[in-house]
């Protein structure tokens, strides 16, 4: 101050003043930044939170919806085949008594008889066949690698002009019953549309587990096709694979294709293999 004031003509006597206040403006600023900034933070995190919070719930439905869904087909199958089938049973033994019973020359009868035979044989491989696709042939009793073996041996004979190699490096039967039908339903669309889309003559169905960097167990799959491939970008109709990848993100997990016009079909998910492997 004492020096200040010696250069008073020179104004310098107010320059402590001045940077006093200048201090003070500086201090109230940098504290008011530094208090918006915290409840900047605090408000981000309680955003983070609340979606975190709505995601699981939305992971949580979405289960219950693949859940409910499937259990509404067990029990449409369970009825197909104690219901339908039996009825269509009795329709056929009836036929067949009524040909046994018709007298040899009675050939009216008898062709008739004959004919409700054979038309019964066939409503009955129409409602097999779709009793196995509401509930995987072998699943409930043997688990979803037989499952998923019977359902690719199945896809073999359909198309013989297509190779399908399988590969399964990993014990599938710790995994509870909604990964293990969502990993049989993948598989089973993506065979659906290498059937009606690719015209492959080589389909590679391989299933591993693998460990991320926090020790959390997945369950990968991938279906190869060297088919004819497709646009990644090109708008699409179906649902097959809408479909397939809800299923995915319904237990934590994720689906990706991998394709070039001409150059084949890479379906690949990533499942985790238990409920605590979905968690950050
Ligand atoms: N393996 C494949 N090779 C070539 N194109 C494919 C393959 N898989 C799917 N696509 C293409 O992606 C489209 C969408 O497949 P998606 O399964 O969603 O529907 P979709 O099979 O046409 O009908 P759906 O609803 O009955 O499944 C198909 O129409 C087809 O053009
Ligand atoms: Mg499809």
């Amino acid at each position: 101050m004492g020096w200040a004031r010696q250069h008073e003509k020179l104004q310098v006597d107010e320059l402590p003043a001045v940077l006093l206040v200048f201090a003070t403006c500086l201090i109230w600023f940098s504290s008011r930044r530094y208090f918006e900034a915290r409840r900047q933070l605090r408000l981000r995190r309680t955003i983070e939170m609340k979606l975190a919070d709505a995601l699981a719930e939305n992971q949580r439905l979405a289960q219950q919806y693949v859940d409910m869904q499937e259990s509404e087909r067990k029990a449409l199958a369970r009825d197909l085949h104690d219901e339908l089938g039996q009825y269509l049973n009795v329709i056929k033994l009836d036929a067949v008594s009524i040909r046994d019973a018709a007298r040899p020359d009675d050939a009216l009868v008898k062709g008739a008889a004959r004919a409700m035979i054979d038309t019964v044989d066939r409503v009955y491989a129409v409602v097999a066949s779709l009793i196995r696709q509401l509930r995987p042939a072998g699943f409930d009793e043997l688990g979803v690698a037989a499952a998923l073996e019977h359902c690719l041996n199945d896809w073999r004979a359909r198309l013989p002009g297509t190779a399908i190699e399988v590969s399964i490096d990993t014990d599938l039967g710790a995994l509870d019953e909604l990964r293990a039908l969502t990993l049989f339903r993948l598989v089973q669309e993506a065979m659906n549309n290498v059937a009606r889309h690719s015209n492959a003559t080589r389909v590679d169905v391989r299933i591993v587990r693998r460990s991320d960097s926090k020790a959390r167990e997945f369950i990968d799959a991938s279906i190869a096709d060297n088919g004819r491939g497709m646009d990644l970008d090109a708008p699409r109709l179906g649902l097959g694979l809408v479909g397939m990848r809800e299923r995915a993100a319904a237990c934590g997990g994720s689906l990706k294709l991998s394709s070039h016009v001409g150059a084949g079909l890479v379906v690949f998910a990533s499942l985790p293999a238990s409920n605590a492997a979905t968690r950050p």
